[in-house]
C-alpha cells in the first residue's frame, strides 16, 4: 500500500461522503505525537469555498513572485487556470497547528506529528480508492494569506495544503533510487 500510493492530479468531480472523510480523520489521529498534544487542525474547502480559497492562495503566488509575471493578461490567464484548478477537486485540506514556542523545538515536535498524520491521512485515502495531493508553497509562511484566511501568523503555522479527490487518472509510479548512500550502519564502540 505503501509504493502503490500515487500523488494525484487529475480528478473526479464527485465529492467524498462526509462521513467517510471523519472516519479517516479519526483513524490518522493515531499518528506518533508528542506529550498527546494532538497539534493537528484540519480546514476542509470544498463547494464555493473553493473557488475563495484559491483566488487567496493565487493572490499570494502573485504577491511572492511566484508565478514570475507581473503582466495584466497573463495573471488574469492564470487566475482562470487556478480556479479552474481548485473547482474541478472536490476538497481542499489545510493543514494547521498552533505554535507553541515560535518556531523552536516544540513546534518542530508538533510540526513532525501534524506530516505523519497527513501522510497516515494519505494512505488510509489510498485504500478507499481516494487520491491526494500534499502541496506546500511559501504561501503556508505568508503572513498576509494567513490573516486572509482567518488565522494568526503569531499563533498558527501552516503545514500543508492537501488535494482530496477519486482519482480519474492515475500517474505512473516514480521510481525512488536505491537507498545505499542514504544509510548508515553502526557497530562499534567508535562512532
Ligand atoms: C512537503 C511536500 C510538498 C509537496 N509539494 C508538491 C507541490 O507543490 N506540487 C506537487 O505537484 N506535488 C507536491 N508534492 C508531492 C510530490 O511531488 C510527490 O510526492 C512526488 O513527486 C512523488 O510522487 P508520489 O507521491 O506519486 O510517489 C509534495 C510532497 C510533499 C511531501
Amino acid at each position: 500500500m505503501v509504493r502503490g500510493r500515487r500523488t494525484i492530479l487529475d480528478y473526479k468531480p464527485q465529492k467524498i461522503d462526509k462521513s467517510l472523510l471523519v472516519e479517516l480523520f479519526d483513524h490518522a489521529a493515531y499518528a506518533p505525537n508528542h506529550h498527546m498534544k494532538e497539534p493537528w487542525k484540519i480546514r476542509v474547502y470544498e463547494e464555493d469555498a473553493r473557488s475563495s480559497f484559491g483566488e487567496k492562495i493565487v493572490d499570494s503566488y502573485i504577491r511572492l513572485g511566484l508565478l514570475k509575471t507581473s503582466d495584466e493578461q497573463k495573471l488574469a490567464k492564470a487566475r482562470q487556470s487556478y480556479d479552474q484548478f481548485f473547482t474541478s477537486i472536490p476538497h481542499h485540506l489545510l493543514f494547521y497547528m498552533e505554535k507553541e514556542d515560535d518556531g523552536g523545538y516544540l513546534d518542530d515536535e508538533n510540526f513532525a506529528a501534524v506530516c505523519a498524520f497527513i501522510q497516515n491521512f494519505q494512505l488510509l485515502a489510498w485504500e478507499k480508492g481516494i487520491g491526494t495531493m500534499w502541496t506546500a508553497k511559501e504561501t503556508l509562511r505568508d503572513d498576509v494569506f494567513i490573516n486572509e484566511i482567518g488565522l494568526s501568523p503569531e499563533k498558527h503555522k501552516l503545514v500543508a495544503v492537501v488535494q482530496v479527490g477519486y482519482p480519474n487518472k492515475i500517474p505512473k509510479p516514480k521510481k525512488r533510487t536505491p537507498l545505499g548512500d542514504h544509510i548508515g550502519w553502526f557497530r562499534s564502540k567508535e562512532i
